[in-house]
């Protein structure tokens, strides 16, 4: 275990369970559909997850990615969002888009983004989040598929990092809280 981590919250074999749990899901809904479904990537933290869900998921999918960030005040989702890579199509009318996020925090980025997508006028949108920390909730948000619900701890590993590190570790781990407070 990396030297840093307190704690493994799931391990690769917990990971498994939960991109096959959803991918069968996925493809429960999805089945038989006449449409394309698109996965969207929201980079990069959902990198790790994304991949080794779309894999099980039998019905063909498109890859697609974007990378946002979103701002805003208040207990409201209507804050922004900034788009640093958008996703341009001209068929929104014809898609099924499920959003994957590796974690859904005060909720805000899902929100817009699922926002942003209704006003494009896409045929559906869903979300789909590896972890969710409720606890730390805005703005009035459920993702439709969850890997699993976690306590408000400083988690990383499988995409998700702390100054960019740790995205690589094959695991989600609790961060060793005297690594953040070196630092502040
Ligand atoms: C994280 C995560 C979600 C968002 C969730 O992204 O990947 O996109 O924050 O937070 P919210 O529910 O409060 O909106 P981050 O901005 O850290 O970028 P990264 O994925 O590139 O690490």
């Amino acid at each position: 275990m990396n030297k840093d981590i307190e704690k493994i919250l799931i391990d690769q074999s917990g990971l498994e369970e939960i991109t096959t749990r959803l991918a069968a899901e996925i493809d429960r809904d999805y089945k038989d559909t006449g449409r394309p479904l698109v996965m969207l990537c929201i980079l990069k933290g959902s990198v790790m997850f994304y991949v080794d869900l779309i894999k099980k998921i039998n019905r063909p999918v498109e890859m697609e990615f974007m990378k946002v960030s979103s701002y805003g005040a208040g207990t409201t989702s209507t804050g922004c969002i900034n788009l640093h890579l958008d996703l341009k199509r001209d068929d929104y009318e014809k898609l099924d888009i499920v959003i994957v996020e590796d974690i859904v925090d005060s909720g805000r980025t899902l929100s817009m983004l699922t926002a942003l997508f209704r006003d494009r006028r896409v045929h559906s949108v869903r979300t789909c989040t590896m972890l969710d920390k409720p606890e730390r909730r805005e703005v009035d948000f459920t993702p439709d598929y969850k890997g699993m619900e976690i306590p408000d701890e400083f988690v990383v590993g499988y995409g998700l990092d702390y100054n960019e590190y740790y995205r690589d570790l094959p695991y989600v781990g609790i961060l060793k809280p005297e690594v953040y407070r070196r630092n502040q």
